[in-house]
């Protein structure tokens, strides 16, 4: 399948990672653009593009900036989720280590058109070269006069930093981000108030992902027009970062126009490990509802995945064959969410509980007839229960696989132990 990479088109290229290699690549163009334009163009050229987020929920970017009320009598700022720890995605950090500019320049742009003087990147803990080639590139910025107080001359005022988290997928939604960079418990916020109104420090605040807030300097170059013929229809626009990883030859991070086919993924990735059967695939990280391998057709982009009864999410597309054992796959997510539910609400934090451990004992042979029917009904009540979407996202892939996969629970309890051959998993 031909088609230009965008995002990833300095991947390869050292160059990039410094100023001056940026500038020669063409670098920091968008935003010299940018800059020669009224802020409000700024949005609604992004609006007009259709650049739905790359974080998970696929909102408007546009519409997002546009909320951010107008006026000089508080201060205004972005914070860049660079968080990064659904699992099974990968691809901020390939943007961040090797074109750290890129999203400097996306950040830049976005702080113009909002009006906002400060960026915020607050990245995940582990990301340790992530942030040191970021620090290096802000620096490098600063000096080339592109962060400052007058950002290419322009006489706009722009700083940056880069905020660390430690290690907590809850920080990565997006009010417990603000809490955990005001330096305390990365607890969610109940909304409304958002955070366009009421967000870091109590000022407007726009949240956007790191690849989200990376599209942005091409659409201001090359035009909502541009980035519009890109994609499946009007809704679903755009080059599309796509995480893949599991049984395949070549996991990795790959770059497709959004809209591609799970079909020509999985064929670009040089197809099932060993050529074996195609069993079942996330489309979108942990969070998102398991499809099977009929399915395979599907357009990955945010409303066909989600017509499917699943959801692009972060687009970590996980991929697995006839070896897997669905149940203990599923035990091991709910192991992940009950592990990062930050327990302030009690749906949330003691319905992950109960999904892990009847996971877990149905997985060694210890389920009863009705655990389909009981996991089910956790899931009603942890869904729309929550303060935040971490316990919606939970129950995602548990519902999946009592509705598609019921015979294996099933060949679990009559069998009274797994029936796919692996160590055990969970010693407890
Ligand atoms: C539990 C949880 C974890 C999340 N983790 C991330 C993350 O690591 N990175 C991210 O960009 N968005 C994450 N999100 C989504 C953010 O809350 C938010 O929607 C996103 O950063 C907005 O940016 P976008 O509109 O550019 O996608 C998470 C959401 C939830 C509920």
């Amino acid at each position: 399948m031909a088609f230009e990479r965008v995002l990833t088109r300095n991947v390869g290229k050292p160059e990039a990672l410094t100023y001056k290699g940026y500038r020669q690549l063409g670098g920091y163009e968008g935003l010299a653009k940018a800059l020669k334009m009224e802020p409000d163009a700024i949005i609604d050229e992004v609006k007009k593009s259709g650049l739905r987020g790359r974080g998970g929920a696929g909102f408007s970017a546009g519409l997002k900036w546009s909320f951010i009320p107008k006026g000089k009598d508080k201060p205004k700022y972005l914070v860049c989720n660079a968080d990064e720890s659904e699992p099974g995605t990968f691809k901020d950090r390939l943007l961040m280590e090797f074109d750290p500019h890129q999203l400097i320049e996306g950040c830049a742009i976005c702080c113009w058109a909002v009006q906002a003087n400060t960026t915020y990147i607050y990245i995940r803990g582990e990301y340790t070269k992530a942030a040191a080639i970021l620090e290096q590139a802000i620096k490098e910025a600063y000096d080339a006069g592109v962060l400052g107080d007058s950002v290419m001359g322009s006489g706009f005022k722009l700083n940056m930093y880069v905020h660390r988290g430690a290690g907590a997928y809850i920080c990565g939604e997006e009010t417990g981000m603000l809490e955990s960079l005001e330096g305390k418990r990365g607890q969610p916020r109940v909304k409304p108030p958002f955070p366009a109104v009421v967000g870091a420090f109590g000022a407007p605040t726009v949240i956007n992902n790191v690849e989200t807030l990376c599209n942005v300097p091409h659409i201001i170059e090359r035009g909502a027009d541009w980035f519009k013929a890109i994609g499946t229809d009007e809704k679903n626009t755009g080059p599309k970062l796509y995480a893949i990883s599991g049984h395949v030859e070549r996991p990795g991070t790959y770059e497709y126009p959004i809209g591609i086919t799970f079909r020509e993924m999985l064929e670009g990735c040089g197809g099932m490990l060993k050529g074996r059967p195609l069993k079942a695939f996330i489309p979108g990280g942990a969070s998102a509802p398991i499809l099977k391998a009929d399915q395979i057709d599907i357009k990955m982009d945010f409303d066909t995945v989600a017509k499917a009864g699943s959801m692009l999410g972060s687009a970590a597309v996980i991929v697995m064959d006839d070896t897997t054992c669905m149940v203990r796959s599923v035990a091991r997510l709910a192991k992940f969410f009950n592990h990062e539910s930050c327990g302030q609400c009690t749906p949330c934090r003691e319905g992950t509980n109960w999904m892990e451990l009847m996971l877990k004992r149905i997985e060694h042979g210890e389920g009863t007839e009705r655990d389909g029917q009981v996991l089910l009904s956790i899931c009603g009540h942890i869904g729309g229960n929550s303060l935040c979407a971490l316990g919606d996202a939970a129950i995602g892939p548990v519902q999946s696989l009592v509705k598609g996969f019921q015979d294996e629970i099933d060949r679990h309890i009559r069998e009274k132990a797994c029936p796919f051959p692996h160590r055990r998993y969970f010693e407890n």
